[in-house]
Parts: C-alpha cells; sequence; structure tokens
C-alpha cells in the first residue's frame, strides 16, 4: 500500500462489497524488500486522527509526528473519553505544538456518548496525560464542530484520507448520519478498539467500545470496511523495561514519553503499559506488521454484563465481512517502527 504494490489489503479497502471471497488470514508479508532510506514512501498517506488524548492517544500522535515522510496530518479532532472534552482538546493542542506538527487544525467534537451516560477512563490520570506536563499552547483550536470538520475535509479529498479513530468513535458516527456519503469518500478507517477476546474496562468490553457502543455500532453498520486493531494486538505492544530504556535518550520527546509510560496504569502481565493507540497508526504506516482476518463485528448495545463487546464472526460467506480484524502483531517489527519514528522526531525536537 506505501510502495505501490498490490499487497492483496487494498482490496479490502473501501467498503464490504470489496471483500469478495473471505482469503482467511492476510499476512502482508509479501512486498519486495526496500532499498535503503525509502522504507515509507513513495505515497504520502493523508491521514485524520480522532481521538482522546489519552496517554497513547499522544504516543500515537508522535509517531505520526515522526513520520512526516509517509502520513501528511490533515486534521485531529477531540472527543470526550478518557476525560473529559475540555481536556482531551487542551492535551491535543499542547500535543501539536509540542511534537512541532505545525498548523495542523485540532478541532472539538462531542463531549458524551450519543445515548448513555459517561463513561471515562481512569488509567491516564485526572489530566488525562499522567504526570506529563507539558508547555501550555500559544494557540487555540479551530472554530467549528469536529464532524462538520470530518465530513467537510472528507467531501474536498474523496478517496484520499484515512480516517484513524484511537478514542469512543462518537464524532464518526455523527459524521455518518450527517453525511452517509463519508463512507465513500474514506480511504480507510482504521480504529484502536474491540476486540474479539476479552475486554479491558469490563470482562467483555475494551473502553473505546464501552464509552458509546451505539457510535460504535452505528461505525461498523455504516457500510465501509472498519479495520478493527483491537486489545488481541495491542495488548502486545508493551512499554516494558527495555522499552522503556530505548525511550530515555530521546531528548526533549523523552519528557512525554517516559512519565507518560511510567504513569499510565494500563499495566499488563508483561509488566508496563501497552500503548494501543500507536498501534492503528502502525497500521496506517506499515499493514505488513500486522496479521489481519476479513470478519463480521456486531457491537453490543443491549447486554447488561456485554454492552460494547464487538462481537466477531470470522466465519461468514465471501463479501459479508463489515472489518479487517487484526490478529497478530510482529512487535519487533512495530518497536523499530516506533523508534525509527522517534529518532527522527527527537533530532527535530532536539
Ligand atoms: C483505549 O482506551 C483508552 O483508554 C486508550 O486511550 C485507548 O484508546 C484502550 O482500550
Ligand atoms: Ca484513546
Amino acid at each position: 500500500m506505501f510502495l505501490g504494490e498490490d499487497t492483496g489489503l487494498d482490496r479490502h479497502r473501501s467498503g464490504r462489497a470489496d471483500l469478495g471471497e473471505l482469503p482467511g488470514p492476510i499476512h502482508a508479508r509479501t512486498r519486495a524488500p526496500s532499498a535503503p532510506g525509502c522504507v515509507f514512501s513513495r505515497h504520502v498517506k493523508k491521514v485524520l486522527i480522532d481521538c482522546d488524548p489519552g496517554i497513547d492517544d499522544a504516543l500515537a500522535l508522535a509517531l505520526i509526528a515522526g513520520s512526516r515522510d509517509a502520513l501528511d496530518l490533515v486534521g485531529v479532532t477531540t472527543v470526550g473519553g478518557n476525560v473529559d472534552l475540555s481536556l482531551t482538546t487542551a492535551n491535543a493542542l499542547a500535543l501539536r505544538e509540542f511534537l512541532d506538527l505545525g498548523d495542523v487544525p485540532v478541532t472539538p467534537g462531542s463531549a458524551g456518548a450519543l445515548l448513555r451516560h459517561t463513561v471515562r477512563a481512569t488509567v491516564h490520570g485526572t489530566s488525562g496525560l499522567g504526570t506529563v506536563v507539558l508547555p501550555a499552547p500559544a494557540r487555540g483550536p479551530s472554530p467549528g464542530h469536529a464532524v462538520d470538520f470530518i465530513v467537510d475535509t472528507l467531501r474536498a479529498a474523496p478517496g484520499e484520507i484515512t480516517l484513524v479513530g484511537t478514542g469512543p468513535l462518537t464524532n464518526l458516527a455523527l459524521a455518518v448520519r450527517k453525511e452517509p456519503r463519508v463512507v465513500e469518500w474514506a480511504r480507510d478507517l482504521v480504529i484502536m478498539g474491540g476486540s474479539y477476546t476479552r475486554g479491558n474496562h469490563t470482562p467483555a468490553a475494551e473502553f473505546n467500545m464501552l464509552a458509546d457502543p451505539e457510535a460504535a455500532a452505528i461505525a461498523f453498520e455504516a457500510g465501509w470496511t472498519v479495520t478493527m486493531v483491537g486489545l488481541d494486538v495491542t495488548l502486545t505492544a508493551v512499554v516494558n523495561t527495555a522499552v522503556l530504556d530505548r525511550m530515555r535518550p530521546l531528548g526533549r520527546l523523552a519528557e512525554l514519553l517516559v512519565p507518560g509510560a511510567q504513569s499510565y496504569k494500563e499495566v499488563t502481565d508483561d509488566g508496563g503499559p501497552a500503548i494501543h493507540d500507536a498501534c492503528a497508526v502502525a497500521y496506517v504506516l506499515d499493514p505488513s506488521l500486522f496479521t489481519c482476518v476479513p470478519a463480521v463485528v456486531n457491537v453490543e448495545t443491549a447486554g447488561v454484563h456485554t454492552r460494547g463487546m464487538t462481537v466477531t464472526d470470522f466465519t461468514v460467506p465471501g463479501g459479508r465481512a463489515n472489518a479487517l480484524v487484526a490478529t497478530a502483531l510482529d512487535v519487533p517489527g512495530f518497536w523499530e517502527l516506533m523508534f525509527g519514528a522517534y529518532g527522527r522526531l527527537s533530532a527535530r525536537l532536539g
């Protein structure tokens, strides 16, 4: 997808009708080796990220910031999720300047879920960024609402923009409701959310799905193919001691990464936090790091104990899949990608 090759994944890009016969797991290890220094670019992908920073959202934004050669960030939209919208927006604004993201617009969106009570995460601390303290931003948010920004931005560049969702899907669902053609206009939708094996906020539900299950259901039922980068893979992207040690020498960037990872309370069995949201951006940068399987994903909205669960059926007949579900991650490859980007960003930030 980056190198102009047909990895097989392009066929899964733009709507369930394109899925055709179910091919089983997609191991995108088919591309030719790249020349040194040409790992990513011939095509720069346009990306719009809808997020709720959030420590791992911040680390995802840092991955974008360090991947200028491969990604053109056209917008950041914010949603209430990990913490209130005022804080996710304030964090996004501070991150835009700290990470040298230029004049990319930051547009606030929905404060809470479409229908039900608000759910917040506690693992990111009261500010949303743990113990990280960033300089106060000089610039404020863009006027208008995230939903309008998403619709207008996709309308202006049909087929070009990959949407990345790393928070509750409220803004994206409202965009679909407001202008159903966003489903055709988006190049891709890649989300961090859900799981086919387990939850993290409840035994059944992953946080972003639980925080707005009705919105997630709308997103999965909209007619496009949702690439679901869920807990099944993100829980393997763990900042363990060795990873933390690689973050320490990264200058100013380390002032975000290290205290962020240390104060992120989403601790896994492997002894460190999983940086879920960075995995969704990593997928956009290099899908070959992931194994993906087409499936039908339905979001449970009515269950007492299973609300927000992403019920995943890998046995559906060809053509009916609405999702491409990540089932495995090349973890060493993921960290090489991450530290390549973080190294470049650190060189810029000093
Ligand atoms: C997701 O929930 C949030 O707390 C994180 O930012 C991530 O998007 C992981 O379940
Ligand atoms: Ca998030």
